[in-house]
C-alpha cells in the first residue's frame, strides 16, 4: 500500500511538472532607468521680429525638472513647468507657443515691465523742477511704461551659464534719455536664476545718467492648476492695508486697513470667494508688512494640484490683478483660451503713481547710485 502511494505520488509530481518544471532561464533585469538631470542653461532660436530682429528663447532646468523658459524679447518669461503633488509637470504660465502670438500683442503675459510698471496719473510727474510728459495708454494715465515699454524691446544677452547650485540667464537693455518721455539714459538689467532648491529669482539692476523715475516688475499671469480659472488658488498676502484707488486706478494717497473687507487675504483665503464684492476683481497694489528686506510677500495653494508658489520680495508693495481684462479674445499655449480670472498676476513693485505721490516710498534714482531689487519665487507641492 505504501509502495503504491509513493509510486503514484512520483508519478503525479512527475507528469504536473514535466512542462512547467525546466529550469526557467532568467530573463534577463531591465537596467533601472534613473533620468539624470542636470541643471543647464540653452539658448535656441525663437524667430525673428517684423524688422528682422533675432530673438532668442533661454530654457533653465533645474535636478528637479522645474523648467523656466525666457526670451529675448520682452525679456518674458514664456513658461515655467512645475510638478504637481503626484510629480507631473504642467507649465503654470499664461502666453504663447510662438513668437508670433507675442508680437501680435497682449496684456503683458510673463513680461519684464518698465521704466516705471504700473500707472502713473494724468502720465506727467515733476521731477527736478521739470515737468515730464509720458504717453497716455491707459485713458487719461501712463501704464507699464507707455506705448513701447520694457515689454516690447529686445535684451541683449550678458550671461547664460549653470553649475550645482543654479541656472542664471542676465539680459540687459539700454533706455535712452527721453524714451517713452522718461529722462536718462537707463542701462538695466534682469537676471533669472533658477535654484537646486526650486526657486525661479527676479534680480533687477540699473543705473542711470540723470535723475529719473524707476519701478521693474515681472507680470506673469499664474495659474497653479495649468488650465481653467484661478478662483479656487487660495491666497494669502502678508499686508495689512492697501492703496485705495479711483476709478482710473490711479492711488488717492490713502492706505487703508484691509480688516473685515474682502481685501483681506492675511489670512489663506480662496481668489473667487469675495471677489464679487471687489468692483470689477482685484486690481490693487497691497501695502507690504515689511519692506526693504528679502521678506515673504505671498504664498498661493492650488488644491487639486497641490502646488505652492511663496513669494519673497525685497519690494514695499506687490499688485493683485487677477486677469479681470482676460476675455476669451486670446488664444494661448496649447490651443487655451484665455477667459476673465483664467491667470492672476502678483507684481512685486513700488506703489502705483508714487513720482506723484510723496509720501509714498521714493521711485526716484540718482545717477551713481544703483537700483537693485529682488523677488523670488519658491515653488513646492503639498
Ligand atoms: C496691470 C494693471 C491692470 C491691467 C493689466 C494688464 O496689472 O494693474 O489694470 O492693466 O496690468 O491688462
Amino acid at each position: 500500500m505504501k509502495m503504491r502511494f509513493w509510486i503514484n505520488f512520483v508519478l503525479v509530481v512527475t507528469v504536473v511538472c514535466m512542462p512547467g518544471c525546466k529550469k526557467k532561464t532568467p530573463t534577463p533585469k531591465e537596467p533601472e532607468v534613473k533620468e539624470i538631470r542636470l541643471m543647464s542653461a540653452q539658448k535656441e532660436s525663437f524667430g525673428q521680429t517684423s524688422d528682422g530682429r533675432q530673438i532668442d528663447l533661454f530654457t533653465l532646468t533645474n535636478t528637479s525638472g522645474l523648467r523656466a523658459k525666457i526670451m529675448s524679447y520682452g525679456a518674458i518669461l514664456v513658461s515655467m513647468e512645475v510638478p504637481d503633488r503626484d510629480g507631473n509637470l504642467a507649465d503654470i504660465t499664461l502666453g504663447f507657443d510662438t513668437l508670433d502670438g507675442y508680437l501680435a500683442g497682449h496684456p503683458y503675459f510673463g513680461a519684464t515691465v518698465g521704466r516705471y510698471a504700473n500707472r502713473i496719473g494724468k502720465a506727467k510727474f515733476v521731477l527736478d523742477g521739470v515737468e515730464y510728459e509720458l504717453a497716455a495708454n491707459n485713458d487719461e494715465n501712463h501704464l507699464h511704461g507707455g506705448v513701447k515699454g520694457f515689454d516690447k524691446v529686445v535684451w541683449k544677452l550678458e550671461d547664460l551659464r549653470s553649475d550645482s547650485n543654479e541656472a542664471v540667464v542676465k539680459l540687459s537693455y539700454i533706455s535712452e534719455d527721453g524714451e517713452e518721455g522718461y529722462p536718462g539714459n537707463l542701462a538695466c538689467s534682469v537676471i533669472y536664476t533658477l535654484t537646486k532648491d526650486n526657486e525661479l529669482k527676479f534680480s533687477y539692476e540699473a543705473q542711470t545718467d540723470k535723475t529719473t523715475v524707476i519701478n521693474l516688475t515681472n507680470h506673469s499671469y499664474w495659474n497653479l492648476a495649468g488650465q481653467g480659472d484661478v478662483l479656487g488658488h487660495e491666497l494669502t498676502l502678508n499686508a495689512e492695508k492697501y492703496t485705495v484707488v479711483d476709478s482710473g486706478l490711479i492711488p488717492t494717497g490713502e492706505n487703508r486697513s484691509v480688516k473685515d473687507t474682502p481685501m483681506d487675504f492675511t489670512l489663506p483665503m480662496s481668489i473667487g470667494s469675495r471677489i464679487g464684492r471687489v468692483e470689477g476683481g482685484y486690481d490693487h497694489n497691497y501695502v507690504l508688512n515689511s519692506s526693504g528686506l528679502l521678506a515673504r510677500a505671498a504664498a498661493v495653494y492650488e488644491p487639486t494640484s497641490g502646488r505652492v508658489m511663496e513669494i519673497y520680495t525685497s519690494e514695499p508693495g506687490i499688485q493683485l490683478y487677477t486677469g479681470n481684462f482676460l476675455d476669451g479674445s486670446l488664444t494661448g499655449k496649447e490651443g487655451k483660451v484665455y477667459n476673465k480670472h483664467y491667470g492672476f498676476c502678483l507684481e512685486t513693485q513700488h506703489f502705483p503713481d508714487s513720482p506723484n505721490k510723496l509720501e509714498f516710498p521714493s521711485v526716484v534714482l540718482l545717477p551713481g547710485l544703483k537700483y537693485s531689487t529682488e523677488t523670488v519665487h519658491k515653488f513646492y507641492a503639498r
